[in-house]
């Protein structure tokens, strides 16, 4: 195991399992609706790509780049556009997909743009689910797991940009970012 990484939490196999299981269930819930699924880069990037490569029916692909943490493992609160879409969601149906909510304010920042836009619908799916930290309600139709309040890294997962890579979703020794 790599050696900044505490624990293994979740292993390439359980990823691919979840990711499946919700691409499937996004299927069924918009057969018929051509739904536009919205990663937010950079973190959801791996479980964007297993995920919509198991959904079945038609549908359209795009992606933002928001930032709301900088290079430290505590939210700022603020939401910046990095990267808007390329087309507009105007009568569309919209999933955000997310790696993890945590303080709830990027997606709720995110939902409320999108439907000022006016999406049809705009919809949450996230991997992991930090409810300790949610400091905002937000309500995710789709969520893989429900996680402890550690820092998470690895499969799309950064800490300061580092470990995106690693195919597992590890916590991270806390001393790394004690530091
Ligand atoms: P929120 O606005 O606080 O819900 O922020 C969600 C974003 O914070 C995610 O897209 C991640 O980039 C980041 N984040 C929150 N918790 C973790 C974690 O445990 N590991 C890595 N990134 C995290
Ligand atoms: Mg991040």
């Amino acid at each position: 195991m790599y050696q900044d990484i505490q624990e293994i939490m979740f292993s390439e196999q359980q990823l691919a399992e979840k990711a499946a299981e919700i691409g499937a269930k996004i299927s069924r819930d918009y057969a018929g609706k051509n739904p536009l699924l919205v990663g937010i880069l950079k973190g959801s990037c791996m479980f964007f790509a297993d995920m919509v490569r198991k959904i079945d029916i038609p549908c359209t692909i795009d992606f933002m780049a928001v930032s709301s943490y900088g290079k430290g493992a505590v939210s700022s609160g603020e939401v910046v556009i990095l990267k808007d879409l390329s087309y507009p969601v105007t009568d569309r149906h919209v999933i955000l997909v997310e790696d993890i909510l945590d303080s709830g304010r990027t997606l709720s920042n995110l939902m409320r743009l999108l439907s000022a836009r006016d999406a049809a619908s705009v919809e949450i799916c996230t991997l992991l689910d930090k409810p300790s930290g949610r400091k905002v309600e937000v309500e995710a139709k789709y969520s893989g797991f429900t996680v402890p309040d550690a820092f998470l890294v690895g499969y799309g997962l950064d800490y300061a940009e580092n470990y995106r890579n690693l195919p597992y979703i590890g916590v991270l020794k806390p001393e790394i970012y004690q530091k």
